[in-house]
């Protein structure tokens, strides 16, 4: 990326606020010993790990014993699935279709150990189909784990719906909110969710860092031995400079209160706005559709689009990246896990779009870092990429 670039990728990862890097510098000089010595430096450490244990609690609306923490989303998912169930005797968990593959590749190992794991369908938006409840939580299902905000296509799941009809089915209930925590933070001991997961990169914190939310009454067994840490949990030496990074980087967040279907329309009034700008002026280009739901059910900064060529063949999601980049445009085909890879978008095919435009997918996700002027310049250089990307197939 060049310092020109218009950087239009928050989904797959955002720049850590000066803040994030400040508390991160200033931990790392004073507060560099393990938090588990008993000597001075030591205890240094465990002050400022235990503060800003205090400080995401707050900020979360949690008590501080429901903080795991962790590498990332993707190990938060792995400890919610794995540590729940694969000392059970196997069920039924439920996934959504369109779930990351962190929770996909967790439920592939639970399905090894003879758990049956049944998705649960989506409509043509990526929504999934609530008329299916009353059967994917009839017996034998244990677990139901659901994206809160879809990564691909910025679907916002109605989790709140779920979370209640598992609570009063004694089921378990997972999120994964890395894509939703974002936008503002939650109320986690007011939420009828059991265990979430999230990582600090997409919020503009650091790389390295996520945490796992769980309510007291869930028993979890951890996935590595070692020295006890984070209540014998997560073993490992805990990162206390990103965990007080993580603290800073929620402390910049806006509060909501998620209601049943969406992101409230007060959360992110100036990324929403540039959002629904931006999408209005890409859609009059020829060749552009909206892939996913409309703006009532979307992450406020996502815009996932489906692309023609002007003979009316699908254009390549990955050429567009490709020819946006040599424009000072960063944004990505898919999810980032999968951007780098040449295969038919899953999601897509849950969605059921038609096999030939799966790979004609793009994502732009905005962030609090663009302005006005940055964006006011993305249709034209879309539109030449467009033109570009037909002509290299
Ligand atoms: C919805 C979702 N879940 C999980 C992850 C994995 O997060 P991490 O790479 O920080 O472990 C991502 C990252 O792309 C994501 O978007």
């Amino acid at each position: 990326m060049t310092a020109a670039d218009i950087y239009l990728d928050a989904a797959a990862t955002t720049p850590p606020l000066p803040g994030v890097i400040e508390a991160i510098q200033r931990v790392q000089q004073t507060a560099w010993g393990n938090p588990s010595s008993l000597h001075h430096s030591g205890l240094l450490a465990a002050e400022a790990l235990e503060r800003s244990r205090l400080s995401i609690a707050q900020h979360l609306g949690a008590t501080p014993t429901d903080l795991i923490c962790t590498s990332g989303a993707t190990e938060s998912v792995h400890l919610a699935l794995l540590g729940c169930l694969n000392k059970q005797p196997p069920g039924r968990l439920v996934i959504s279709a369109v779930e990351h593959t962190a929770v996909t590749a967790a439920a592939g190992q639970l399905n090894a150990l003879g758990w049956q794991v049944e998705c649960w369908p989506v409509d043509h938006q990526g929504m999934v189909r609530l008329d299916q409840l009353e059967r994917l939580l009839a017996p034998p299902t244990q677990m139901v784990s659901v994206i809160w905000g879809q990564s691909e296509v910025g679907a916002i799941q109605p989790v709140m719906a779920i979370g209640r009809a598992c609570r009063d089915s004694g089921i378990l209930f997972h999120t994964d909110a890395t894509q939703l925590l974002p936008h503002g933070r939650i109320s986690w001991n007011q939420l009828p969710i059991d265990l979430l997961s999230m990582s600090a990169h997409k919020l503009q914190g650091p790389r390295g860092i996520g945490l796992l939310l769980k309510k007291k009454h869930v028993e979890i067994t951890p996935l590595q031995g070692g020295g006890g840490q984070e209540q014998g949990l997560r073993a490992g030496t805990e990162p206390v400079a990103l965990m007080t990074g993580l603290a800073a980087a929620l402390q910049t967040l806006p509060s909501f209160e998620p209601c049943s279907k969406s992101v409230p329309p007060g959360a992110c009034p100036r990324i929403r706005g540039q959002r629904d700008r931006l999408l209005s002026q890409l859609l009059g280009l020829p060749g552009v559709d909206l892939c996913g739901p409309s703006a009532d059910h979307r992450l406020p900064n996502h815009i996932s689009l489906l692309l023609t060529g002007r003979q009316g063949q699908p254009l390549s999601g990955r050429q567009m990246v490709r020819e946006l980049a040599r424009r000072g445009v960063a944004v990505s085909s898919g999810s980032a896990c999968s951007s780098g890879r040449r295969t038919d978008s899953p999601v897509l095919a849950a969605m059921d779009v038609a096999p030939d435009r799966r790979q004609s997918g793009l994502r732009l996700s905005l962030g609090g870092w663009i302005d006005d002027d940055q964006l006011a310049v993305v249709p034209q250089r879309f539109a030449e990429a467009m033109v570009a990307a037909e002509t290299s197939v």
